[in-house]
């Protein structure tokens, strides 16, 4: 596998800029690497009813599982008001349980900070004591 962090923090900053943000104005970018090689990107989409605002992150991963993958390798995430990285985008609650769902413990995320500073941490760190199908 000839991807690397870097490249796939490139490919999720190229994804913030289809940001659809018009009320936040906070534009935010994901790239996730398939064990395939693939990579699917995301942006943030919001709606003017708010709540059906869909994360850059679930954007990424539904695309990915709407395609057929379910083996997923890393996710690359940035953000930004304006498309502008000032700081570290760290996921949502909602977004990290999503990857909980098809993610191991081991899964890094890869998070974009300003003047192409990045930092990883695994699932495990982001979604502690987790619910998954093993609490069913
Ligand atoms: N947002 C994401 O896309 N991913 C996250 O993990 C955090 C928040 C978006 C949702 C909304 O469009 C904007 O950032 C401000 O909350």
């Amino acid at each position: 596998m000839d991807m690397t962090p870097e490249k796939l923090i490139e490919l999720a900053k190229d994804a913030m800029t289809r940001s659809y943000s018009p009320y936040s104005g906070f534009q935010v970018g994901a790239a996730l690497l398939c064990a395939d090689g693939t990579v699917y990107q995301g942006c943030n989409i919001e709606n003017a009813a708010f709540s059906p605002t869909n994360c850059a992150e679930r954007t990424a991963i539904f695309k990915a599982v709407s395609e057929g993958r379910r083996n997923f390798s890393a996710i690359a995430i940035c953000g930004g008001k304006g498309g502008v990285i000032t700081d570290f985008c760290p996921p949502c609650g909602v977004c990290r349980q999503v990857m909980g769902e098809f993610c191991g413990p081991d899964f890094p995320v890869y998070l974009a900070g300003p003047n192409n500073t990045w930092q990883v941490k695994t699932l495990a760190e982001l979604l502690p004591f987790s619910f998954s199908s093993e609490n069913i």
